[in-house]
């Protein structure tokens, strides 16, 4: 039994997809989530920042005794991963082979669309671990550069015109090549999932890194023993660095629980 904390983290809101999968899967833990508001968005950034980011994101984070990290991003997972693992002494578990074993399985026609931040779909990273399961698995992969502004202004909703016409501009060329499941390789995207699903419509397959991850995170926590005692209540605090308002009013949205005044700005530079 490991009553210490969880890190979580990614550029923004994206994580809280993971969060609150967390909050329902394993509610007994205590979570510390931070969102680099003032750098977001990663997802054209270069492997050098990536990684630059990415380190000053785990020293903050491990300012807090973890024991465990969920990088809850896909364009960290797909780009940098093994350098953050091969540098710290816990568990620092990545979104891309967990949401691809979970596409893979969902799959009937073994075609799969793939939508991720320009990052992820340079790497390759998602096309690789599917190929690898089967090598005869159909891709089709688009980034999508418009969706983390758009979530991050919180125009989540159905109804909302402009994230509508650009959802169906990214995915109407990969639903005409058949795809039956569409994995979102950006932890930001399964905020927009009420748009998402609309568009796609019914014969097609949501897959969320965000979920996905914190299923991941659970297994392994749970095979080496680490969860802490069931019959406690966890609480999540939250960090940005920049200003808390918006990130607070968007994700009690999303998260259904209130966030207004717990969540607190830190200064990632000094990390
Ligand atoms: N949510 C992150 C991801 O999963 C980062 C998106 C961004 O900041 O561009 O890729």
């Amino acid at each position: 039994m490991d009553k210490r904390p969880i890190g979580v983290f990614d550029s923004g809101l994206g994580g809280l997809t993971a969060v609150r999968a967390l909050r329902q899967i394993l509610p007994e833990e205590n979570l510390i989530y931070f969102g680099d508001t003032a750098r977001v968005p990663y997802g054209g950034r270069t492997r050098e920042t990536l990684l630059q980011y990415a380190k000053q994101d785990v020293r903050f984070l491990r300012s807090f005794d973890l024991k465990a990290i969920l990088v809850a991003c896909g364009t960290l997972s797909t780009t940098i991963l093994p350098d953050l693992q091969a540098e710290n002494n816990l568990p620092v578990i990545g979104v891309v082979e967990p949401t691809c074993r979970r596409a893979f399985e969902k799959s009937r026609n073994k075609k799969i669309g793939i939508i991720a931040t320009q990052a992820s779909i340079r790497s390759g990273a998602y096309e690789k671990a599917l190929h690898w399961m089967d090598p005869a698995v159909k891709t089709i992969a688009k980034s999508c550069p418009l969706f983390v502004p758009l979530v991050e202004n919180g125009r989540i909703h159905r109804g909302d015109t402009v994230t509508e016409t650009v959802a169906r501009e990214y995915l109407e060329p990969m639903l005409c090549e058949g795809i039956d499941t569409l994995i979102l390789g950006c932890t930001h995207y399964p905020m927009l999932t009420d748009i998402l699903a609309e568009v796609c419509g019914d014969g097609v397959s949501l897959v969320s890194a965000g979920e996905e991850g914190a299923c991941e995170l659970k297994r392994i926590l749970t095979e080496s023993g680490s969860r802490t005692a069931h019959d406690l209540v966890g609480s999540p605090a939250f960090y940005v660095s920049d200003r808390p308002e918006d990130f607070a009013q968007i994700g009690s949205g999303f998260l259904g629980e209130d966030m207004q005044g717990s969540v607190r700005r830190i200064d990632i530079e000094q990390y």
